[in-house]
């Protein structure tokens, strides 16, 4: 059995390099930013980053609308700013891995500009085209509310075409064998300076075809496959993570048999974690966890509590979407596309340090691997004023300074969150980084306790039976070594009878304070838990290296 998969402890943290240090005055975060930033990261305890696309783009969805695959946005840097960058990371035991977004590309992509002029040329087949309006072209917005359609006439082609997501974002036509060999040699590129692998946007939609008159392969799935074995003959430890907001029963087919993606976010558990956490109760994240099919050995959920996009509760029924609405964002205007809440988890949460460090002692020890948001370390809030999900995408608030330490300009690249308990007169890095009791602090031991722990991220996992509906309880087992940890996520202090699940009575060791826990009533445990505890346990038996001291290890 492979050990060396670095993915399944690694501490993910995913920023937007527009918005994290503008480093030459501009108003506008850069490379050379975000390289003097690296001894922050590597403080925190993060081993990768996340970048979210920083390529040439006429920004109109964050970046998120590419028009050269090979280059960086000249506001961020150039190629040249981009490995020293990657280079510097590495020095500080940090990866990096970058978003590939090639279900679509911008409108301005040369691809889609040669197209369009001659659709029956060779970039045609590139992209996905009706010469009627297809009947169905007002169903399946991403953004509803926002986007009415997913055909477009195109004026210079004459001709309709797909798009999932904006109008401006036309979709690739990933059927086609071409377009499929542009896809790995980005992925090359990016490999070969420096990168450890992708975060794959959208990839629900790549295994589609929706659309595709006539598709050039049979298997949609092949593509996940081309990639991870492309990406594997190129950098054997590189990963796939992707972003497939899919049921369980789908999910299978994104893993695959250790042959395609490696790392799956897990919507399923976030978007229950907020039910069970609106309610006091831990039976919807339960139920969700449950659901997870057993993973195949390179396989990983990748869990999260808020990203870049709004937070997505689309797969809860409509009345417990309106109960957790209801609790984290009462307003219409905290929502968005009838299905999400456009809030970090701090305001969220009410600046609850109790509920917030719950949350994040949860996420960290649930089956998989963390991926944090930059600013949640500090619990940075959101700008309502701005439009949609840039709400949560303002800059990161460095010190209680102009602009909070993100740029000396006059005018950032975005506003910040300035006014109110989460502007960054009160919350930015300078002063948490003083104040031992903040939830940067908190956060920085957090992270080193859970790279102490591998049994979360290795650990064969059960839930065990509590007495309390409230109370989330998790054994992992891994060589011989175990852990239980639990999460009270009602606002009662409770007290709850464990059976750890173990064979042997034995104690109980708290991984985070002094407070351990001997068995009573034979094997059993007797646990106390605050309103909103958490505590993280290692059994303290069953230990090879204990058990056989004098034995040298092979
Ligand atoms: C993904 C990204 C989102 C983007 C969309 C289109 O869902 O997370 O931010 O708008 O893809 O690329």
């Amino acid at each position: 059995m492979i050990e060396d998969l670095w993915y399944k402890n690694a501490v993910i943290y995913c920023l937007d390099v527009e918005t994290f240090m503008d480093g030459n005055g501009d108003g506008v975060g850069d490379f050379v930013g975000l390289r003097r930033k690296l001894d922050y990261l590597a403080g925190l305890g993060i081993t990768c980053l996340w970048l979210m696309p920083f390529q040439p783009t006429p920004n109109r969805d964050n970046g998120y609308d590419i028009s050269d695959y090979y280059g960086v946005d000249p506001r961020l840097g150039d190629l040249g700013d981009f490995v020293a960058f990657t280079h510097e990371a590495k020095l500080h035991g940090i990866r990096v891995i970058i978003d590939l977004v090639v279900n679509h590309t911008s409108d301005q992509h040369p691809w889609f500009q040669a197209a369009r002029k001659d659709p029956d040329g060779r970039f045609g087949d590139y992209y996905v085209w009706s010469k009627k309006r297809p009947k169905d072209a007002n169903k399946g917005m991403v953004f509803p509310g926002v986007q009415p359609s997913t055909w477009t006439y195109d004026k210079e082609a004459k001709l309709w075409y797909f798009h999932r997501f904006f109008d401006f974002q036309p979709d690739l036509n990933v059927s086609n064998p071409e377009v499929r060999e542009q896809i790995l040699k980005v992925m090359g590129f990016w490999l070969e300076l420096g990168v450890s692998g992708f975060r794959v946007d959208a990839v629900p939609f790549l295994v589609e075809l929706k659309g595709v008159k006539n598709p050039g392969v049979k298997n949609p799935y092949a593509l996940l496959e081309e990639m991870r074995e492309f990406l594997s003959w190129r950098k054997g430890d590189a990963i796939l993570l992707a972003e497939a907001n899919v049921t369980m029963d789908e999910v299978v087919e994104f893993f695959g048999k250790n042959d395609r993606m490696q790392l799956v976010f897990n919507f399923l558990a976030n978007q229950n974690f907020y039910l069970s956490l609106t309610r006091g109760d831990a039976t919807p994240l339960v139920d969700a966890l449950k659901e997870s099919p057993d993973l195949p050995h390179t396989a990983q959920w990748a869990n999260f509590l808020r990203n870049h996009d709004e937070l997505d509760l689309g797969r809860l029924s409509d009345e417990d979407r309106q109960e957790v609405f209801q609790s984290l964002g009462p307003d219409k205007g905290m929502q968005l596309y009838d299905r999400g809440l456009r809030r970090r988890l701090a305001s969220m949460l009410d600046g609850d340090r109790r509920r917030i460090e719950l949350a994040y002692s949860l996420m960290f020890t649930l089956p998989g691997t963390p991926v944090l948001w930059y600013g949640d370390e500090l619990g940075m809030g959101e700008n309502l004023a701005l439009v949609e999900r840039q709400s949560v995408r303002t800059p990161m608030q460095w010190s209680p300074e102009p602009h909070g330490g993100f740029t000396l300009a006059d005018k950032p690249v975005k506003p910040l969150v300035s006014e109110g308990p989460f502007g960054f007169p009160q919350v930015n890095v300078a002063q948490q980084r003083r104040d031992p009791a903040s939830q940067l602090n908190w956060t920085e031991r957090i992270i080193r306790a859970r790279k102490e722990c591998p049994e979360l991220g290795w650990g064969a996992w059960k839930i065990l039976r509590t007495s309390n509906k409230g109370v989330l309880a998790i054994r992992y087992d891994w060589k011989g070594n175990a852990m239980v940890v639990l999460h009270n996520l009602s606002s009662r202090p409770c007290t709850v009878k464990l059976d750890t699940g173990g064979e042997e009575a034995c104690p109980l060791y708290n991984v985070l304070t002094e407070d351990h826990s001997e068995p009573v009533d034979g094997k059993r445990h007797v646990v106390t838990l605050e309103g909103y505890g958490y505590r993280w346990f290692r059994v303290g038996q069953d230990n090879p290296a204990r058990k056989h001291k004098a034995e040298p290890l092979r």
